[in-house]
């Protein structure tokens, strides 16, 4: 596994991202048109293309598969039957390897079952699928991150913000941390993780919490709006911190508090969440959050596109590359720490 730092600065450099990448369904090779000058093809499935970060996980997928595979990418509009259905087109569109980011993370053998038999490799990403089922296909395998590792770095986040204004975050004077969290998708390894982590890495620093809320909103902004316009409705200022599992829920909390009149004069709310994403960077330089947890989209999508090619092609999958597969066969991109006095590390991995 990379050392955080080293993996940053080392892998940035080395790609840039077009942000202007169109939203066609096949990219790479000669163009996706079907004749395509002898690169192998490519068959991935995003869970739905309408989730910020997973946006620009699929921008780093395309521009990985320039000239290196013809890449069919497909949107499953977070429907897992609608997936499995674009499995078996892929397969029978003649993809030599698979991309898959589950929509339900349980359906992992499901894909497995389908590919298995043709002897087509399956590169997971970004939904960790249990390791039995990883286990039980020699081609099968994994990138994303130590989902753990999110939780872990965004509670450290917290309680030293938390311990360096408490004295006016502690709205109560009761010494203890009064929050609300909005969870990711139940049962998605991220969200389950980052919940967890957050809060008992807080605990572990020793300071005293109170949960006054905790619901999902899916990853989604607009739905973190609405959560947060009620818990403002019932509990208003007695919520001291808004924790978000991500960046697209912590901006929909914070559209919420701005309607509420927090952020201008000295009403403030902290609020953290976990991307890093290009809105989320803004919001922190105006101090309107605290931090995020940078989940590098660039390299995860770049990762799965290189194993992807590789499987392909025949070759071992991490040929040609800077990875390293766990025990559990998979990739693990680093999480970063990202606040004001270090945003140009968020700026760079999205670049
Ligand atoms: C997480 C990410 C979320 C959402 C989710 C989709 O890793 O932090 O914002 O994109 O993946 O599976
Ligand atoms: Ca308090």
């Amino acid at each position: 596994m990379f050392k955080k730092k080293g993996l940053v600065l080392s892998l940035t450099v080395a790609s840039s991202i077009l942000l202007a990448t169109g939203c066609s369904s096949s990219t790479g090779g000669s163009g996706g048109s079907g004749k395509d000058s002898g690169n192998p093809a490519v068959g991935a499935t995003i869970y739905k293309f309408d989730d910020n970060f997973m946006s620009y996980v699929r921008r780093a997928m395309e521009d990985a598969a320039k000239g290196n595979v013809k890449l069919m990418l497909n949107d499953s509009q977070n429907d897992q039957s609608k997936q499995i259905e674009q499995v078996d087109t892929l397969i029978a569109k003649g993809a030599k390897s698979l991309a898959i980011n589950l929509v339900d993370p349980k359906a992992a053998q499901t894909i497995i079952d389908k590919a298995k038999p043709k002897n087509i490799p399956v590169i997971f990403f970004n939904k960790e699928p249990d390791e039995k089922v990883l286990k039980g296909y020699d081609k099968a395998y994994y990138v994303g991150t130590t989902s753990s590792e999110s939780g872990v770095l965004q509670g450290e986040m917290i309680a030293k913000a938390w311990e360096a204004n408490k004295d006016k975050w502690d709205k109560n004077h009761d010494g203890k941390l009064q929050y609300v969290l909005l969870k990711g998708e139940p049962g998605h390894p991220d969200a389950e993780a980052r919940t967890k982590y957050a809060v008992d890495t807080i605990k572990q620093k020793g300071i005293q919490v109170d949960e006054l809320a905790m619901d999902t909103a899916m990853w989604d902004a607009t739905k973190a709006t609405e959560k947060m316009d009620a818990w403002l409705a019932k509990y208003s200022d007695k919520i001291e911190f808004v924790i978000a599992n991500n960046d697209g829920m912590a901006l929909g909390a914070i559209a919420s508090l701005e309607k509420a009149g927090y952020f201008s004069g000295d009403k403030f709310m902290p609020v953290v969440g976990v991307d890093a994403i290009p809105e989320a960077l803004e919001m922190i330089e105006k101090g309107k959050m605290v931090g995020s947890i940078l989940n590098d989209a660039k390299n995860q999508g770049k990762a799965t596109v290189q194993l992807a090619a590789n499987a392909a092609k025949g070759k071992d999958v991490l040929a040609g590359t800077e990875w390293k597969l766990d025990d559990k066969k998979a990739v693990r991109v680093p999480y970063v720490q990202v606040d004001k006095t270090n945003i140009q590390v968020g700026k760079d991995a999205y670049k």
